[in-house]
């Protein structure tokens, strides 16, 4: 039987506590700290924090005290899902199961609320940076957020949406920044804090990163909404530049598949055990949430 379901939960329950605590010592003004905590505590998969957690882990580090980075991660995450949300981006209702930031709160407050997370971060990573291990490791995630990571794949991704010219070069910079981007930086974060070669994270987590936002584009036109927690049909609806646009779907699940393996030999490259990772390979292929 698989060991992912319970290693995962071991990373995910000690980052939980992480957030929950977190949470609770916000004090900021009350609605915009209600609005913060709405996104951060409705749920996820915590893919970011468990992914920087177990690679500390695998790399030998003291992976329970690094919650500042891990937290960091996931409030970069939170703004991005918010402002992607917004109805000037994908214009979407539902997020984790539950109606999305500006639905609630108004399109206001869920720009704010992004602003108030993003900021959150620097400040959770300054404290972080105490030697130059995490100082690198905070600098590996402002750039993975920034104007050549997170946003700029955004970016293309807006301006390819109702784009018949644009094609495969154009897909690929949009999944290798919007997604990929913050799922490497925390393999990456990991190795250079526990002083390791950051260079197989680079090539694992790219084609990981990859692989997770074809599988939401696959997921997108036949996923189940009830177990997404977010409206499916979106991308074609919005004219999206998604593999599905580009290939087909059954050509996308052929392409998925051979990243898949791509990720399998990339990690047979690092120099550690990697045995959680291998089959998280498996759970983001075959994943139906
Ligand atoms: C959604 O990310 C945005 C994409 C990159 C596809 P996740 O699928 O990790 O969202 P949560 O955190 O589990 O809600
Ligand atoms: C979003 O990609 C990636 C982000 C950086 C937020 P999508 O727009 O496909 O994500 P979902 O499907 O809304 O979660
Ligand atoms: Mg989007
Ligand atoms: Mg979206
Ligand atoms: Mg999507």
């Amino acid at each position: 039987m698989s060991a992912l379901p319970v290693k995962y939960k071991t990373y995910l329950t000690a980052f939980e506590g992480m957030l929950e605590a977190y949470c609770a010592r916000l004090s900021c003004p009350r609605g915009l700290a209600d609005a913060m905590r709405y996104s951060l505590l409705a749920g996820g998969k915590r893919l970011r924090p468990v992914l920087f957690l177990s690679a500390l882990d695998a790399f030998g580090g003291e992976w329970e005290r690094e919650s500042e980075l891990a937290l960091a991660l996931e409030c970069i995450h939170t703004y991005s899902l918010i402002h992607d949300d917004l109805p000037a981006m994908d214009n979407d209702d539902l997020r984790r199961g539950k109606p999305s930031s500006h639905k609630q709160f108004g399109e206001g407050n869920a720009i704010l609320a992004g602003d108030a997370l993003l900021s959150e971060a620097f400040t959770l990573s300054v404290a972080a940076a105490k030697d130059e291990p995490h100082r690198r490791a905070a600098e590996l995630l402002a750039h993975a957020a920034g104007a050549e990571g997170m946003v700029a794949g955004q970016f293309l991704d807006l301006a390819c949406e109702h784009n018949e010219n644009a094609g495969e070069e154009e897909l690929c910079f949009i999944y290798e920044n919007k997604t990929a981007q913050l799922i490497r930086a925390p393999l990456m974060m990991a190795a250079a804090i526990a002083g390791m070669n950051e260079a197989p994270m680079k090539e694992f987590g790219t084609a990981l990163g990859v692989l997770f936002q074809m599988t939401d584009d696959i997921l997108d036109v036949k996923g189940e909404g009830g177990k997404m927690g977010k409206t499916l049909g979106k991308d074609e609806r919005e004219h999206k530049l998604t593999c599905v646009r580009v290939y087909g779907l059954s050509e996308a699940e052929r392409r998925a598949d051979a990243l898949a393996d791509r990720c399998r030999e990339a990690l047979s490259k690092a120099d550690a055990d990697m045995s959680f990772f291998l089959e998280l390979v498996t759970y983001v292929r075959e994943r139906d949430h």
